[in-house]
């Protein structure tokens, strides 16, 4: 059984998708189950893991909770600045509550994280291990929880995204659609850099760190699962908000999203004024995971125009 906490969020509904079109066993929780809360945690744990969670259809031995994947987090970059106390209970007290439980019921653990632990003044795709100084709460309540998570457990993948967009949340991409079909000219910063991560790409990565793991229980000698440890995942290349609008706008042009005309002007982010300061350069290196779970990943451009075309799009 796969247990997906935060699963109305952006990225854990898709998972939830995804898992149900696989035909997993899994079942998903939110805010009804506090991760802030042990008791709670342990408690729905408990309900899964005996008979009163699921009819009893489900057998014993599937009720098993094996995999933990916590898409749940407080991620309100801006507003976190105000509400230090809450995003440190979702970001850093959630993950080792979850962490604990996991170690406890013997269930691996998915967790996610963010480019946003990194300070950005570097000038190459940040790996795994490189050096951390996050600047802002966010951040740094994120980069927390990955710490708390280590001291926790070992059975874990920690897997840090960026600029993250789906079809059931707030986002950039749906932002922009709408400004751009109600403005004739808009700012948008040009001076930071990094690559966007469409939602269902990294779900499917999520969910092939559970295939191989899975795969290498029955063929001992042949595979091995990946290492457990800290990964990157974003969609290939690299752009800065400007461009990536650009993209959007041309894009959402093509395929009848956007009707009316727009001018997309660049601006710097001292221009643009934003509250909190953002990694100028958060581009993330993924050579770890692509040779671990030996995968392809599609670049920027790819995913989201299929991401623009596809039926589920809906911005409103
Ligand atoms: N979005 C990005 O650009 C981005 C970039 C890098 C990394 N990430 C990371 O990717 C992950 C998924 O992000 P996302 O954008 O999909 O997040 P999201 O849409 O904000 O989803 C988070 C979910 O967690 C729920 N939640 C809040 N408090 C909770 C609690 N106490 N107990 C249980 N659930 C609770 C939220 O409910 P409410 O909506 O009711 O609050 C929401 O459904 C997060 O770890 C995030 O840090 C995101």
């Amino acid at each position: 059984m796969i247990w997906v906490i935060g699963n109305k969020g952006m990225l854990g509904s898709e998972v939830c998708r995804q898992l149900e079109e696989k035909k997993y066993n899994w079942v998903g929780t939110d805010r009804e189950v506090d991760i802030t809360s042990m008791d709670a945690l342990e408690g729905f744990a408990e309900s899964v893991e005996t008979n009163a969670y699921f009819p009893s259809k489900i057998s014993h031995k599937d009720r098993k909770i094996t995999w933990i994947i916590n898409c749940s987090a407080y991620t309100n970059v801006e507003k976190a600045e105000e509400e230090t106390e809450l995003a440190a209970k979702l970001n850093e007290d959630g993950p080792r509550n979850i962490a604990r439980v996991a170690r406890k019921i013997g269930a691996k653990l998915i967790h996610i994280s963010t480019d946003y632990v990194f300070g950005g003044n570097g000038s190459q795709p940040y790996n795994e291990d490189d050096a951390k100084n996050p600047l802002g709460v966010y951040g740094k309540t994120k980069l927390a929880g990955e710490v708390a998570i280590q001291k926790e457990m070992n059975t874990y993948y920690i897997v840090r995204t960026a600029w993250l967009y789906g079809f059931d949340g707030k986002n950039f991409v749906y932002t922009m659609t709408k400004v751009m079909n109600s403005h004739d000219q808009i700012k948008v910063v040009d001076d930071q850099k990094g690559t966007p991560t469409c939602a269902p790409d990294l779900a499917d990565s999520l969910l092939k760190f559970i295939e191989k793991n899975e795969g290498a229980k029955s063929l001992i000698g042949k595979h091995s699962a990946p290492a457990y440890g800290i990964y990157h995942f974003t969609n290939g290349g690299e752009t800065n908000w400007h461009d990536f609008a650009c993209e959007i706008y041309r894009l959402g042009k093509k395929y009848g999203r956007i009707t009316g005309e727009c001018v997309v002007n660049a601006c710097s982010t001292e221009e643009y004024g934003a509250k909190v300061e953002r990694p100028a350069y958060s581009v993330l290196s993924k050579d770890k995971i692509i040779k671990e779970l030996k995968i392809k990943i599609p670049e920027w451009q790819v995913s989201l125009e299929k991401f623009i075309k596809n039926e589920r799009f809906n911005p409103l």
